[in-house]
This record gives structure tokens, C-alpha cells and sequence, in this order.
């Protein structure tokens, strides 16, 4: 009895002194934490509530966010690295990165929230980081924000320079668009960039059901461009060219034809913001029960003079077993 007492006197103890003591910042920044404000990944004052208060102050900083896939499974884990340069550019920083939905897991370097909507760094001895995502099990869109900092390590909140993923990093709450999609859809291969750096994300949020209209969804693409969708029955052969096609050739390298074109239809972007542009192609299915197992595949195509000489923007694949 009197042992519990006394552990019970120890651990109250212990946690009135990690409330009162402010947390060490090195050892990252997260919503919800002492002192740190609200959504410290996408809106003022971000990092600048502490640090200097303008972003890039000391030297422009570039934030990047890359995941394995954009166009990723419901539940599905994807690997992700994050990375912060320029600033005083000695190749040390940290970051805080929120999702709109499902939960990042840390790697060595990082640590979560506890439920897992946002990340940050576990030190200060370094500028990347690599760590795993869980989408939610609802299909749709989901969106990442990230502030970065470039630090000079002097112990104190000076010296150092932050800023925001986007275009832009000065300019707060650009997101990384990531697409869940619905049972029996899978996003397949990456795209490539168009204005301002975003991806195109090609996806579907409900099955592909005979009978029914199947939708697929453009998101990350400049808003008001004018975009297309492909259908096709293959995504290793487009009649005689080996898929997937590289681009390269025509004026846009690393813009891979991931399928076959048996119809093609297009779409306007409509949307507001960096990256904000949407579309919806949609594909009526026949009724017919002999459909069922086989395999569609799709690809979208964004009319971009920013992205390349071609002037081509391309999204990941898309492939939907009918149900
Ligand atoms: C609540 C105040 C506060 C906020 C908000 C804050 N920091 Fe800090 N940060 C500090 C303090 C204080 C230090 C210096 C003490 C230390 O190193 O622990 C620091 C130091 C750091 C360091 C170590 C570098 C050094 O010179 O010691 C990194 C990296 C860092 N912060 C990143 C960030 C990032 C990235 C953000 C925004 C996403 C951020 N901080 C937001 C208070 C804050």
C-alpha cells in the first residue's frame, strides 16, 4: 500500500514537470504540443511563431514531399521521404507535415501525433526523412501540407529559415494531393509534372460496376487546363509500342504512356489555387455479366506548356477490375 502510494506521488510528479517545462523544439513540432500553434504545417505563423516570423528569412528553403504512389489503395501503406534544403543550406532541419485524412507512421528520424494526422522530425542532425502512410479506408481525395526548416543549429531560433511545401515557399497551405481509391482500383506507375510542380493524380472513388458509370477523377492539376482521360485494354502494349513509353522523344522525358487508347475523352479542370484544377471522365458500362473480372485501364493527359516542350502533363495509371 505505502510502495503505490509513493509511485503514485513519483509519477504525478514526473508529468507536472514535462507540462511546465517548455518541450525541446529539436526534438520536433507538432499541433497540439505546447506552445506550437494550430496547423503549424500550412498556415502563419507556421514555424514563425518561435523562428523568425517571415518565411525564407535567412535564404529561400525548398520543402519536398515525395511519396511512393499518389494514387494510392484504401487502407494501403505507402513509403514516403520528405526533405528541406537552401536556407543556411548546412544540410540540417526539421519539418511538420499534416494529413487531411489517414495516418503517417514514423520511421527512426520522426515522430506522430497519436493519432498519426501529423509528423515531424526527432532531431536536428539531418535534412530528410523517411517514414510509411496508411490511407483511410474512405476513398477520395487527401490532402498534405508541410513546413520545413533550414537551421544553422546554434540552440537558439536564429539564423534559421523556414518554409512551406508548394510552388511557392513562402506561401502557406499549397497541399500534396494523394488519391485513395475504391475497392478493386489501383493507381499503377508515376506521371509527370506539370505548372508549379504538382503531379496529376489520376483516380476513382467508387468500383468500376457493370451496369453503372464508372468515374474516374483528375486532381493536382493547374486550375481551368484542358485535360484527357484514356481507356484502354492494355498496359504493356498500345498495338505494336511496348508499354509503358517514354515520351522522352517527343519532348517530354520522364512522361511515361502507361496504357493502351482504345477511347479517349476530354474535360475541362475547373478549381481555384495552385494545383486546385479537377476533372471527372465519366465511362458508362454496359450491362453485361461477361464483363465482370476483367481489367480497364485509364491515364490522363493535361495540356500544359509549363510541364515540358511537348507541352504535356501526364498522370499516374489507373486500372479497375469490373465488379
Ligand atoms: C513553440 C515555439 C516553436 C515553434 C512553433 C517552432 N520551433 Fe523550432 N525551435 C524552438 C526553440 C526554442 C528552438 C531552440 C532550442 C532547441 O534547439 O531545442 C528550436 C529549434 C529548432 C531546431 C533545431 C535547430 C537549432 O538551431 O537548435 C529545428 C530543426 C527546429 N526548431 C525546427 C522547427 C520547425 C520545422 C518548425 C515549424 C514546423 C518549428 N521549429 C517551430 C521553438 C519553436
Amino acid at each position: 500500500m505505502r510502495t503505490r502510494t509513493k509511485s503514485l506521488l513519483l509519477t504525478g510528479a514526473a508529468v507536472f514537470l514535462a507540462s511546465a517545462l517548455p518541450a525541446p523544439r529539436s526534438t520536433g513540432v507538432l499541433p497540439g504540443e505546447f506552445g506550437i500553434p494550430p496547423n503549424p504545417s500550412g498556415s502563419f505563423p507556421a514555424c514563425g511563431a518561435c523562428h523568425d516570423p517571415n518565411p525564407n528569412a535567412n535564404g529561400v528553403v525548398k520543402v519536398e514531399i515525395t511519396p511512393q504512389l499518389l494514387s494510392v489503395d484504401a487502407g494501403g501503406t505507402v513509403p514516403v521521404s520528405a526533405r528541406v534544403t537552401g536556407g543556411p543550406g548546412l544540410g540540417l532541419g526539421g519539418f511538420c507535415m499534416e494529413t487531411s485524412a489517414g495516418r503517417f507512421q514514423a520511421g527512426t528520424n520522426t515522430r506522430t501525433t497519436p493519432a498519426g494526422d501529423a509528423i515531424t522530425h526527432l532531431d536536428k542532425f539531418g535534412n530528410s526523412w523517411a517514414f510509411t502512410y496508411t490511407a483511410p479506408n474512405t476513398p477520395g481525395v487527401v490532402r498534405w501540407t508541410a513546413a520545413g526548416q533550414s537551421v544553422n543549429a546554434d540552440l537558439a531560433p536564429t539564423g534559421d529559415s523556414f518554409g512551406f511545401y508548394g510552388p511557392n515557399s513562402g506561401q502557406p497551405g499549397v497541399p500534396l494531393r494523394l488519391y485513395v481509391n475504391a475497392p478493386a482500383v489501383g493507381g499503377f506507375g508515376a506521371g509527370c509534372a506539370g505548372l508549379d510542380g504538382h503531379q496529376p493524380v489520376l483516380g476513382a472513388s467508387r468500383s468500376a460496376t457493370i451496369g453503372a458509370s464508372f468515374d474516374t477523377e483528375l486532381v493536382s492539376v493547374f486550375p481551368g487546363a484542358f485535360t484527357f482521360c484514356a481507356l484502354g485494354d492494355s498496359a504493356t502494349a498500345f498495338g505494336t509500342l511496348p508499354l509503358p513509353f517514354d515520351l522522352a522523344i517527343l519532348g517530354a522525358p520522364n512522361c511515361l504512356v502507361r496504357c493502351s487508347h482504345l477511347f479517349t475523352q476530354s474535360a475541362a479542370a475547373p478549381g481555384q489555387g495552385s494545383g486546385g484544377g479537377r476533372a471527372v471522365f465519366s465511362w458508362p458500362l454496359p450491362n453485361d455479366p461477361g464483363l465482370r473480372g476483367a481489367t480497364l485501364f485509364f491515364q490522363a493527359f493535361v495540356l500544359d506548356p509549363a510541364a515540358n516542350s511537348l507541352g504535356l502533363a501526364v498522370s499516374n495509371g489507373l486500372k479497375a477490375q469490373i465488379q
